[in-house]
């Protein structure tokens, strides 16, 4: 029985060899994956030598089945196979599955992983048997999709919370009518050109990211198809000047958010925002701004500009393979989730959460009661002349011939 098997192995041994060699022998000059011309085998046709890494082959359709390790008898599989069942690629899925190495016409130095229709299979520490696109998805899906919507959801519900139960904060004196600018023209076009930026990344990676859950069902796949595909190119050429605008946001702010006397004070009262008790004195940006400068626009926004810059492919010097970029798409979606957050919180205190802030970054002026409630060390030393009541504009402009702080400081 066991000699009948080998006969018929043998024959079918013969009879795939002699349709695989027809290949072989045209392939035989053909360029390798690494763009080297190969030399013919010399007497038996061998599967291609497996590569450290992955399994090469001249042509991704040309694929032997378990190639790497059984040479020789896959041709003969593969003949046989084109005869019984024409049309049956599965092997070569299966080497494709695992990484396997073919040829394709993108020229190697532009795309180095061309040749490569998925990426190998890799075993992951307590995780499943699985390629890394594969890992990368599930990571993806079943992390970050579902806890930084679970995120921004805590987010906006502790800002509800906080509204409704404590409603905005108000000031506690009338107001003088006596002005102070807060934001020059530049800051504030700064800010706003910044603003505007991150609101558009932010509103179009939402939806790129969650919008399958909420507006998939609502708009229909067409609709949702041609919405996220408008959506992502805004994303794409918005990034640029999202990063252009946060260096000047650091730029311009960095020097009144450095470290003063009085912040640890804030921060230990916790800014009053709690149990209704007064706010602790700041200087120019209290102690919360300088947290949001310092980790929101600084390092996370440091952090999403460069990871975002990198899956833009802006940055020089990189190959960008999918593993590089499965890296970079996870750095880039956990910290811009993060300033999300954060920035949420920021847009929170800036509108509803505080009366008098948004006017000042919109107008640039804030009445000087605000001024002596809301950063009184900030006040005192516009009172004490040391820092100007009005800095931008000629002297003598309109603008600067407002109403300047000239009452003493309550503090
Ligand atoms: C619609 C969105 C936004 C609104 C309504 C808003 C509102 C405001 C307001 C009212 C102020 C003035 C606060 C004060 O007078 O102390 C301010 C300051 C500031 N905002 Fe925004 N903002 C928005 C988005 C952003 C974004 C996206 C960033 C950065 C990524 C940002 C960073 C800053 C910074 C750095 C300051 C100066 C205060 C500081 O340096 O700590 N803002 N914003």
């Amino acid at each position: 029985m066991n000699r009948t098997l080998s006969a018929l192995v043998l024959a079918a041994a013969a009879l795939g060899a002699a349709f695989a060699g027809g290949v072989q022998a045209q392939q035989s000059q053909a360029p390798t994956a690494q763009g080297t011309v190969a030399p013919a085998p010399a007497a038996t046709p061998a599967a291609p030598a497996a590569a450290p890494g992955g399994i090469q082959s001249q042509n991704i359709f040309d694929v032997k089945p378990e190639a790497s390790e059984q040479p020789g008898y896959l041709q003969q599989s593969n003949g046989e196979r084109a005869k019984v069942q024409p049309g049956n690629n599965a092997p070569m899925w299966r080497q494709v599955g695992q990484g396997l190495t073919g040829y394709s016409s993108l020229p190697r130095s532009e795309a180095p992983e061309a040749g490569n229709l998925i990426q190998p299979i890799v075993d992951y520490p307590g995780a499943l048997r699985t390629n890394a696109g594969e890992a990368w998805r599930q990571v993806r899906n079943n992390w970050i999709i579902p806890y930084g919507a679970a995120l921004i959801f805590v987010t906006l519900l502790a800002l509800a919370i906080y509204y409704f139960s404590r409603g905005p904060i108000q000031l506690h004196s009338h107001e003088t009518g006596r002005k102070i600018e807060r934001f020059t023209p530049f800051e504030r076009a700064t800010h706003w050109s910044n603003a505007i930026a991150f609101v558009t990344l932010a509103i179009s990676g939402i939806v790129m990211a969650f919008g399958k859950f909420f507006l998939l069902p609502v708009m229909g796949a067409s609709l949702f198809g041609y919405l996220t595909y408008a959506l992502k190119n805004i994303h794409n050429f918005v990034g640029p000047l999202f990063v252009i605008t946060t260096v000047f946001m650091i730029v311009t702010f960095i020097r009144d958010n450095l470290p003063q006397k009085g912040d640890l004070h804030w921060l230990l009262k916790a800014g009053g925002l709690f149990g209704g008790k007064s706010e602790p004195p700041s200087n120019r940006f209290n102690a919360g701004e300088k947290a949001v400068f310092w980790g929101g626009v600084m390092f996370l926004g440091l952090i999403v500009a460069v990871s975002g810059l990198f899956l833009d492919k802006l940055l020089p010097g990189f190959v960008y393979t999918r593993g590089e970029m499965q890296i970079a798409h996870m750095i880039h979606a956990v910290a811009t989730l993060l300033m999300i957050c954060l920035i949420l919180g920021h847009i929170y205190i800036g509108t509803l959460g505080m009366t008098g802030a948004y006017k000042a970054m919109r107008e640039g002026y804030v009445d000087e009661t605000w001024a002596r409630e809301h950063h009184a060390y900030w006040y005192r030393d516009i009172v004490d002349g040391k820092i100007p009541a009005q800095r931008s504009g000629p002297p003598g402009s309109a603008s600067a011939a407002r109403p300047m702080a000239t009452e003493g400081s309550s503090t």
